[in-house]
């Protein structure tokens, strides 16, 4: 039976305006992945999800890896609401060795930087070949403490984001677009 086309999805009410396309985001994560699989050929890649924001951008991500890679994850606690608290909390760690390994964290989005200091600091006192961050976004003016990510999908305003695994107390990670929440959020 031929596939019917989907009816356009209705941008949600609490959305006030659209920041990032869902072909614009699968584009430039098609491009990442690439360069990726060039940048680590013959390496001993693992991509580290963190959890819960970086899951569908890393779902995307690494289907568009054409390396031989493992993934691990990690879940860190540092924002309540809009706001960070700047006190970073490990809730779940990697389960494998990092030992010899290429890491690369990938985030949904750096702001003041202070969760990725954080991580970053752990992370290479476990003895990794290398680390390096991958983000879907970038909110480079929000940036207190200096971070610096090798791979970035989109530079974007100082602006609350939310869609594409990004929340607001847990809801709207499953928006299919990267949208600017309404003032006061819901
Ligand atoms: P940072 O420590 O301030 O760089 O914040 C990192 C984490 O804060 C990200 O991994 C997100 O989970 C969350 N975050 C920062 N900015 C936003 C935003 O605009 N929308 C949703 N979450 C955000």
């Amino acid at each position: 039976m031929a596939a019917k086309a989907a009816p356009p999805r209705p941008v949600h009410p609490d959305i006030e305006r659209i920041l990032l396309e869902e072909p614009q985001l699968q584009a430039r994560i098609k491009e990442m992945g690439r360069q990726i699989s060039r940048d680590y050929a013959g390496r001993k890649l693992t991509l580290i999800g963190i959890l819960r924001g970086g899951v569908v951008f890393l779902g995307d991500l690494m289907r568009a890896i054409t390396l031989d890679c493992s993934v691990d994850f990690m879940c860190l606690s540092s924002y309540s609401g809009k706001g960070s608290t700047g006190a970073v909390r490990v809730l779940l760690d990697l389960r494998d060795s990092a030992e010899g390994r290429d890491l690369l964290v990938v985030e949904d989005i750096v702001d003041t930087g202070l969760t990725l200091h954080y991580l970053l600091d752990n992370l290479r006192t476990r003895g990794p070949r290398s680390v390096e961050v991958c983000a879907l976004l970038d909110k480079a003016e929000c940036r207190k403490i200096e971070v610096s990510a090798k791979y970035v999908g989109f530079k974007i305003p100082n602006e609350f984001v939310v869609g594409f695994g990004l929340d607001y107390n847990e809801k709207y990670r499953n928006l299919p677009y990267v949208g600017v929440l309404r003032s006061g959020g819901k």
